[in-house]
């Protein structure tokens, strides 16, 4: 018996490492994926052979990641519940795909994850693999195990001769952290209490707002069929831009955000996130979508898009919706081409110029000024009497309209 684990060669998943060979009596095929994380991977490396695993993969899955599941994403211009960026909720999706495609190559019949039984990302990553490799077995330690408390969690190491040190003793952050190209989260600690203002020591992309520049920082990104290509003029590939954004984003106190959301299990979470270059991204796509996009399609874009993030929020990125929501959103972008220019300022993102070869915006016609007859304004007399007709009829047989 063989199982992929999702390793971030971290205390916990060390244990769990530990735990599945000893419950399972199975061998433990690692995984550790750079999703721009921030972290070396080789150290991972390390701990699983000194662990005694013998097939280890340790993947750089930056510019997948950024290209096949990001781009996409904010093509649609998702935001979950009017707030949330979906930063970790897009990552699952990957790592579910390698998970499964590492067991088909490994023969292995089992996967699993660190992911605790009260969240989202559980869901995720198993909706995920069924939807991939329809007779896998999930393992997910969490929801087996009596572990529950740092205390027994320690214990076991101890028992087991796992280094205390995976746990990174010094720089280990009071909250539950995630963390990839998109963005950062915390969850956890003085966060569970609601009205508790997380302290500013706690954020690790962003400078405040108050600490940012007083002196405005100016960009012009290029735009081809929705993605950003360019940054002033460079050409960049996907998770190149994306880490530039960040850049440019934390440095003027852009992304921050603190939100209670509801998870997909029924709870309500409280959370922090910084998501710099997303914040950037999403403003500046609705910046060269308005010259570029058809009224009507912008508006059904936009009805739709709190239903494409409640899919990616709960974890049907491999589904039959996904599929059929993305292919529609990528055909409207095929006119979203053109230039969109933007001031960063402390904690905001200003749309200060748009510009494209397929604008739809017409000076001619929306002139203040004489149009010379590219809009005869008597049109508007009858459009407006009949999209009265009912209000008329209605108030004429008494009804209440005010
Ligand atoms: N609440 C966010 C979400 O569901 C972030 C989850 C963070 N996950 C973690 N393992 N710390 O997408
Ligand atoms: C977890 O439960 O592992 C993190 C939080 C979440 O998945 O929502």
């Amino acid at each position: 018996k063989k199982v992929v684990l999702a390793y971030s060669g971290g205390l916990d998943t060390s244990i769990i490492l530990k735990w599945l060979e000893d419950t399972y009596n199975c061998e433990v095929v690692t995984f550790t994926a750079d999703l721009g994380q921030g972290e070396e991977l080789e150290p991972a490396r390390a701990k699983a052979e000194q662990m005694g695993v013998k097939e280890i993969y340790i993947e750089d899955l930056r510019e997948e990641f950024v290209r096949d599941y990001v781009f996409p994403m904010f093509r649609a211009n998702t935001v979950y519940e009017g707030e949330y960026l979906l930063g970790t909720s897009i990552a699952r999706p990957l790592i579910a795909k390698r998970l499964v495609e590492i067991a088909n190559a490994t023969g292995a019949d089992a996967i699993s994850h660190g992911a605790t039984g009260k969240g989202n990302d559980q869901v995720r990553f198993e909706l995920g693999a069924y939807a991939l490799k329809p007779g896998v077995k999930v393992i997910a330690p969490w929801r087996e195990w009596d572990l529950l408390s740092r205390e027994k969690l320690m214990a076991y190491a101890k028992e087991h001769n796992i280094p205390v040190d995976f746990a990174k003793q010094g720089t280990k952050s009071p909250y539950s952290m995630d963390a990839n190209l998109l963005h950062i989260s915390y969850e956890g600690g003085i966060l569970e209490d609601p009205w508790a203002e997380p302290e500013e020591e706690m954020w690790r992309w962003s400078v405040s707002p108050e600490a940012a520049p007083d002196e405005p920082t100016y960009i012009e990104l290029t735009y081809e069929k929705g993605d950003i290509v360019a940054i002033d003029g460079e050409r960049l590939k996907p998770h190149e831009v994306l880490e530039k954004l960040n850049k440019l984003g934390g440095a003027n106190g852009i992304g921050r955000l603190d939100i209670v959301e509801n998870r997909y299990v029924g709870m309500k979470s409280r959370g922090a996130y910084e998501t710099p270059g997303g914040t950037i991204m999403l403003k500046a796509h609705r910046a060269i979508e308005s010259i570029t996009l058809d009224r009507e399609v912008a508006h059904l874009k936009d009805e739709l898009m709190p239903r494409y993030a409640e899919v990616i929020y709960n974890g049907y990125w491999w589904s039959p919706e996904r599929r059929m929501l993305q292919e529609m959103i990528d055909q409207s972008q095929e006119v979203v081409n053109g230039k969109v220019k933007v001031k960063l300022y402390k904690g905001n993102v200003i749309p200060v110029g748009r510009v494209s070869d397929d604008t739809l915006f017409d000076e001619s016609i929306a002139t203040f000024e004489d149009d010379a007859g590219a809009y005869d304004q008597k049109d508007a007399e009858g459009f407006i009497k009949l999209n009265a007709l009912r209000l008329r009829i209605a108030a004429s047989k008494g009804r209440k309209l005010d």
